[in-house]
């Protein structure tokens, strides 16, 4: 007999099949179903998700894939971290039901030649230096969405523009599933967790934290009534001066539509940055 100790507690499955399955299976009885799609390597800031997903909902499904359609050739697919059994355990202890595990021909079968172009809040920042991104995940959490149909999905806000993107996708092709986001988990010193911080040096790491720091200085001059453009400029240049590298950009939006700020509307501040062959983003409301 295996020990029962041993025995994972919670399902785990590749295929569509078995994931409608198991779906069927959480939603009998009329439970509600949250859903948190990730990329694995998870860290608290994903634990927090699902950890919340659970006061939400009666059951909730967590995705792990790395989805090779919102990487550029030359970007990070391959040294993109992985680590399934540890996340499944980390899972497990936060209370999630069902991981799903697709393969990539699950997702994009033999064949498959679709592909969701987005507009408005996907125009700009990210779009600017990784144009093939908000296509991707627009494509992949579209699939995800029907795959999983939940009544809420959870995302965080580190990905700020990617939250306003999947709030436009779910809006404009009347999905029924309530977007939520979800503030920021942070180290002690303020650096925003990102399973990509796992490829900061030592050095890197210690630097790493001014990112955010300077995105309080300019929150502070904002407030004090300095102007953004000096502001911003004046972050730009202490984080060189840290040590970081290209800066790709640090800007002021409208924190809804993320256009340009207009008078008396909610802003939020966005970067993105290289530390060494590491990039950044974080973003604050100001
Ligand atoms: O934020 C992520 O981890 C990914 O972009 C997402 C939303 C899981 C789509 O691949």
């Amino acid at each position: 007999m295996p020990d029962s100790a041993h025995l994972p507690r919670i399902a785990s499955v590749r295929t569509l099949i078995e994931l409608r399955r198991q779906v069927a299976h959480l939603r009998k009885d009329g439970a509600r179903l949250a859903f948190v799609p990730t990329m694995g390597a998870l860290h608290e800031g994903h634990l927090d998700l699902v950890r919340h997903a659970k006061t939400l909902a009666d059951k909730v499904v967590v995705s792990i894939f790395v989805n090779p359609l919102q990487f550029a050739p030359t970007e990070d697919l391959d040294r993109y971290p992985r680590n399934e059994a540890g996340d499944v355990a980390l899972l497990e202890g936060v209370g999630c039901d069902l991981v799903y595990l697709p393969t990539p021909d699950v997702l994009y079968p033999e064949g498959f030649v679709s592909r969701i172009e987005m507009n408005g809040p996907a125009l700009g920042l990210e779009s600017d230096f990784r144009p093939h991104f908000f296509s991707g995940v627009a494509t992949v959490v579209a699939k995800l969405f029907n795959q999983v149909r939940p009544d809420i999905a959870v995302f965080g806000e580190k990905d700020y523009q990617q939250l306003a993107v999947i709030r436009a996708l779910v809006r404009d092709f009347d999905m029924a599933i309530d977007i939520i986001g979800l503030a920021t988990v942070r180290e002690a010193d303020g650096l925003a967790l990102s399973s990509r911080n796992a490829y900061l040096s030592p050095q890197e790491r210690a630097i790493a934290p001014k990112l955010h720091q300077a995105l309080q200085g300019v929150r502070s001059a904002l407030l004090a009534g300095e102007d953004a453009d000096a502001a911003i400029a004046n972050a730009s240049a202490f984080l060189q001066g840290a040590g970081f590298g290209q800066i790709d950009y640090i800007a002021l939006r409208d924190a809804e539509t993320l256009s340009d700020v207009r008078p008396n509307r909610p802003r939020r501040l966005l970067a993105a940055l290289w530390l060494g062959k590491t990039r950044l983003i974080d973003n604050i409301a100001v």
